[in-house]
């Protein structure tokens, strides 16, 4: 028996005996675990799997490959290629995850366009081995240089599922799907609903996974001490002089790129009055 399914077991075995004791029917179980504080604790700990070492150009492939998979897309792509690959080669816990459920992430989550399925997938991924105070740098580190990095960069050559050959890039200056999406199509003429869009995107898919391999296998080696490359964006710091936490205007949440949408630029002004 593999010492994850070891470790459920034994935990279900210790609450079962507890509930036992207390006298308690099988629906008493939740409250007896609520009431020894027992109700958030998880199988293996919080952030408790084990990481092993990736390689960013087998994850970029399978990421490619896996956002075409079924449909799944750019969540399913970056979170399987990281950890399914783990799966593969090393079994439990890792390949006892439902992978489908990142499907979720499709299209900035359900076709809303908000964060890129791909960045999700990568930070949850994240998050099965470290908490929040040393999973934030790497975060940071994928989101910015996914900000200011000229996507898509990958080309599956042959292996190319939807669009063969070269396909434009450029620099989406945000981490929402939406914004990266609809400038990329109105820079390059592009439709949206075109084979050629989710193409660049299950490209992008392959270059998060690579570069968030990287930083998954960097984090490895230096532990603690992991702070990324990329410096905070010049908005974030200027705007954040007076709104974050602590400053006199803290009345925003967030430290994506500011500019996209508050320099008045000709693209976010008002288009319900005189707009074709
Ligand atoms: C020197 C301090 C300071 C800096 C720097 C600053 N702001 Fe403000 N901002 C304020 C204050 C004060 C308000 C008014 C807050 C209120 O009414 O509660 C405000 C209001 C706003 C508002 C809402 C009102 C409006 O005018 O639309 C937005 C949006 C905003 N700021 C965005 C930004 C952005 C983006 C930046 C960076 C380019 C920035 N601010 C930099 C102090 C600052
Ligand atoms: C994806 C677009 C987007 C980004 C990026 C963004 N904002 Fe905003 N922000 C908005 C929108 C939309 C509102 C709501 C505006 C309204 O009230 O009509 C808003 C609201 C605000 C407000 C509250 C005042 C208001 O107008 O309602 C402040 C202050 C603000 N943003 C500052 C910032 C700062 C600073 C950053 C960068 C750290 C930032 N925003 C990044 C779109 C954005």
């Amino acid at each position: 028996m593999d010492s994850n399914r070891r470790s459920l077991l034994c935990g279900l075995g210790t609450l079962a005996v507890g509930s036992a004791m207390l006298g308690l029917a099988d629906g008493g179980m939740a409250e007896a675990a609520a009431q020894k504080g027992e109700r958030f604790a998880q199988v293996g700990g919080a952030f408790g799997w084990t990481p092993h070492r990736l390689d960013p150009k087998e994850c970029a492939a399978v990421a490619y490959e896996g956002y075409w998979y079924k449909g799944y897309a750019c969540g399913y792509g970056a979170f399987y290629s990281l950890i399914g690959l783990m799966g593969e080669k090393y079994g439990a816990p890792y390949n006892t995850f439902p992978f489908a459920m990142l499907e979720a992430n499709k299209g900035g989550i359900s076709d809303w366009g908000t964060i890129c399925g791909a960045l999700y997938g990568a930070a949850a991924a994240y998050a099965l081995f470290w908490g929040r105070n040393e999973r934030t740098p790497m975060v940071n580190e994928l989101f910015r240089w996914y900000e200011q990095t000229k996507l898509p960069i990958y080309n599956p050559g042959d292996a190319a599922q939807g669009v063969k050959g070269d396909i434009p890039s450029n620099k989406s200056d945000s981490v929402l799907c939406h914004i990266s999406v609809a400038k990329w199509c109105y820079e390059h003429k592009v439709e949206h609903s075109s084979k050629k869009r989710s193409e660049r995107c299950g490209r992008i898919t392959a270059d998060v996974a690579m570069k968030a391999a990287e930083i998954f296998n960097a984090k490895m080696e230096q532990g603690e001490k992991y702070k990324g490359t990329f410096a905070v964006q010049p908005a974030v710091s200027a705007c954040g002089e007076c709104h974050s936490k602590g400053q006199s205007a803290d009345i925003q949440k967030g430290v994506m790129d500011c500019t996209p949408c508050h320099s008045g630029s000709p693209h976010t002004g008002n288009k319900f009055k005189d707009h074709p």
